[in-house]
């Protein structure tokens, strides 16, 4: 009994870090990755967002290769909160298709990724 208590704990400290994930996100003005940002983590779809200014993407659309300047968005949020943010910055993105991708985050700091924990809405209990 004892020992299954122990591993349950060892799982639950070794698998913590695999409940938070990175997204990109890319926009096209500050103000508009300022609204995308601030709306978020407002909504505690995210407990962080980074704004990265004065990327270049170049990318192929409708058969013409563009080259534009944007601005990319790094949050980090719940990974069981994904399809929810997704389904926002769609709905809130000015672009036909907006590029929303998740990483996982594999390790790092627990105690920012407790901080992450803290400040995003727990989905399991809606
Ligand atoms: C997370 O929340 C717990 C419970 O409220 C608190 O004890 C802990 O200090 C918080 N950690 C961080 C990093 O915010």
């Amino acid at each position: 009994m004892v020992w299954k208590v122990w591993l349950y704990i060892c799982f639950a400290m070794a698998s913590a870090h695999k409940a938070v994930s990175a997204i990109y996100i890319t926009i096209n003005t500050i103000e508009n990755a300022q609204m995308l940002a601030r709306g978020l983590v407002e909504n505690q779809l995210a407990a962080c967002v980074n704004i990265i200014p004065g990327i270049q993407s170049i990318y192929k659309w409708e058969g013409v290769i563009n080259q534009d300047q944007e601005l990319l968005l790094m949050a980090k949020t719940r990974t069981e909160l994904i399809d929810e943010l997704t389904s926002w910055v769609k709905r809130n993105h000015p672009y036909q298709v907006c590029e929303v991708i998740s990483v996982p985050i594999t390790g790092g700091n627990l105690d920012y990724i407790q901080f992450l924990l803290n400040n995003t809405k727990d989905a399991s209990i809606e």
